[in-house]
């Protein structure tokens, strides 16, 4: 790999060739990582906010085509309001940065979520950030946002329901496909590697949908600490298993 020259010896292969589409991750360990160091869980999301920087920065550098991140659950809001509100000072922070690189960095960003409970000024951020990045086609991130995988469902039998009612759709010919046009992530492929860090052997809600196929990849690391040598380790992972999709 030509970028790790130093450590070389330590990153299996990867395939540049072959790599997963569309890679998920679970960014879980922020409040452990700042709690060893002594912090307040606000700092640990401050630095995992600063690993999403270098992660998805390499991401595009790999040529990776979907990045997908776990970023606020529909669980969330039980947290802490001083912790919630350093989460959401922080996304607003990489969204102000984003519209300022993305004439450069050409990332079209999507949100999967119900940004509506978000504050006035975040729900604008979203938006703008999906408008400007709209026509770029390199790399799309897609930042998971009051997200939750079970409500995501819910809301998609509602909104299917609702056209079955009104006469656009009919029941009897409902197809997976058009099923997954309901989701929010609706027009980008199902993630192929889902990874987790953290040491946490479970999906919490994630891409419940989505992920009915995808490679899992855990790991003890915690998300700050997550490097990109990690993201090659998950990789090669990925590249060593066999998908069958439940065929031989
Ligand atoms: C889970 O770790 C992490 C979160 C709930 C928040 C993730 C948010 C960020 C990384 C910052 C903002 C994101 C972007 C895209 C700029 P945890 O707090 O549950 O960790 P613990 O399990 O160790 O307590």
């Amino acid at each position: 790999m030509a970028f790790f020259r130093g450590r070389r010896a330590e990153v299996p292969k990867v395939d540049l060739e072959h790599l997963p589409r569309h890679v998920a991750i679970i960014m879980d360990g922020n409040g452990r990582w700042a709690k060893r160091r002594g912090l307040p869980r606000r700092a640990g999301h401050a630095a995992g906010a600063e690993t999403f920087r270098t992660i998805a920065t390499f991401a595009k550098e790999l040529g990776l085509e979907y990045l997908t991140v776990y970023a606020f659950s529909t669980e969330n809001w039980k947290r802490p309001k001083d912790e919630v509100d350093a989460i959401m000072r922080l996304l607003e922070k990489y969204l102000h940065e984003a519209i300022e690189t993305m004439a450069r960095d050409k990332v079209k960003m999507a949100f999967f979520g119900d940004l509506s409970p978000l504050a006035a000024n975040l729900r604008a951020l979203c938006r703008e950030t999906e408008e400007i990045s709209k026509g770029y086609d390199g790399c799309q991130v897609n930042i998971c946002l009051n997200y939750g995988g079970r409500d995501e469902l819910v809301r998609a039998a509602k909104a299917f329901a609702l056209d079955c009612v009104e006469g656009r759709a009919d029941p009897c010919h409902l197809t997976e496909d058009a099923f997954g046009g309901y989701l929010y992530s609706a027009g980008v492929p199902d993630p192929d590697l889902v990874i987790r860090p953290s040491g946490e052997i479970r999906t919490s809600n994630f891409l419940v949908w989505q992920s009915a196929y995808a490679e899992f990849y855990f790991t003890d690391v915690l998300w700050p600490d997550f490097s990109k040598e990690d993201l090659l380790r998950a990789l090669a992972a990925y590249q060593n298993r066999s998908r069958r999709y439940g065929g031989v």
